[in-house]
């Protein structure tokens, strides 16, 4: 792209640091209103752009794709999970797609530990009792919770996040097991101090359910009513994934009816929407989508975005790449020139 400026787009205000980067070289177009852009607007915007920094918000499909045009190099998702992208959509089109893996690994298992902690205690149900005015007085049985320590912590997907949930749950001595499709190497078991559990045999042992899975169509409605069913009445399920791998409307039932102890929910199966039937469950912590919300993560996300657009864009292998064969593809065709 020698010396030129590149049009590109930024669907949504980033940390000025990650901005003033792209800014310096590129010729940036910055979405700047409160939300996420309109469809119609976001096809309009990516017109004839060489680069886009995504969201979570943002969908990348052949429509976008196709009305971006043809000179598209690379899609940047500020985000670890890539359900909006259309990896094989954009590997057609020959476009590069990243994400941002290992900058929000230990920021996440942060927030999905919160939520064990607020949900098993009731931390956030305390709070508004005692801005609610109610009278009061210290009682043997008042607003009793379940412990965390030297309980049964069943992590539902075990890479970077679920793993680095594993080490904290070791110093509060909890029992790990975990299930995946992948099975990691004996020394992580070991190191991690965790079991191999069946799914099912999982949601019986456990005293909490973290979820840590991509969102596929296998994971939809993961937990689901018959899941939670199998789950003991004082459990707590915890979610820092994404929303519709649980049924909602069956989860709210089960946190009303006694069959679930609590729930720690960072996202939704209809975000920025949140199921009314949960809203009204005193026993649902429910904070909006904040996993990696601290500021310095969100600064190295938005720093790894741009590494990976500034590399899709100068013909540099970007370094957290969705579609290597994009790229194999291209430099086997003679377009990178580094
Ligand atoms: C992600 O990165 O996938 C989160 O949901 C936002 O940090």
């Amino acid at each position: 792209m020698g010396g030129e400026r590149p049009p590109i787009l930024v669907t949504r205000r980033l940390p000025q640091e990650a901005l003033d980067r792209v800014d310096a070289r590129c010729d940036m177009t910055l979405h700047d209103g409160e939300g996420a852009m309109d469809r119609g607007q976001l096809l309009r915007e990516v017109a004839g752009k060489a680069g886009v920094i995504t969201l979570l918000t943002d969908r990348v499909d052949d429509e976008f794709l196709d009305a971006a045009g043809p000179q598209l190099k690379i899609v940047a998702n500020y985000a670890v999970g890539f359900d909006n992208i259309d990896v094989d959509a954009c590997t057609r089109h020959g476009v590069l797609t990243s994400n941002t893996p290992e900058v929000l690994t230990e920021t996440t298992a942060d927030t999905a530990f919160a939520l064990m902690m607020a949900a098993a205690r009731r931390v956030a149900e305390g709070d508004r009792f005692l801005r609610s005015g109610t009278p009061w007085i210290w009682g043997p049985l008042m607003m009793l919770g379940q412990d965390v320590h030297h309980r049964t912590l069943g992590i539902v997907g075990f890479g970077r996040i679920g793993q680095a949930l594993a080490r904290r749950a070791r110093g509060f001595a909890m029992r790990v097991l975990y299930h995946d499709v992948y099975r990691p190497p004996p020394d992580v078991e070991e190191e991690l101090g965790a079991e191999y559990r069946d799914f099912e045999e999982l949601l019986r042992e456990s005293d909490f359910v973290s979820l840590h899975t991509n969102l596929t169509p296998e994971t939809r409605h993961l937990i689901n009513a018959d899941r939670l069913a199998m789950m003991k009445p004082t459990a707590v399920l915890v979610n820092t994934s994404r929303g519709p791998v649980i049924d909602e409307h069956a989860l709210a039932r089960a946190l009303r009816n006694g069959q679930l102890f609590a729930a720690g929910l960072d996202v939704f199966e209809r975000e920025p929407s949140v199921h009314p039937d949960l809203l009204a469950c005193e026993n649902a912590v429910v904070i909006p989508h904040l996993g990696s919300a601290t500021v310095h993560t969100r600064l190295a996300m938005a720093n790894l975005a741009v590494d990976n657009l500034f590399a899709g864009l100068w013909d540099e292998r970007p370094p957290t790449l969705l579609n290597p064969q994009v790229w194999e593809q291209s430099t086997s065709t003679g377009r990178s020139s580094s």
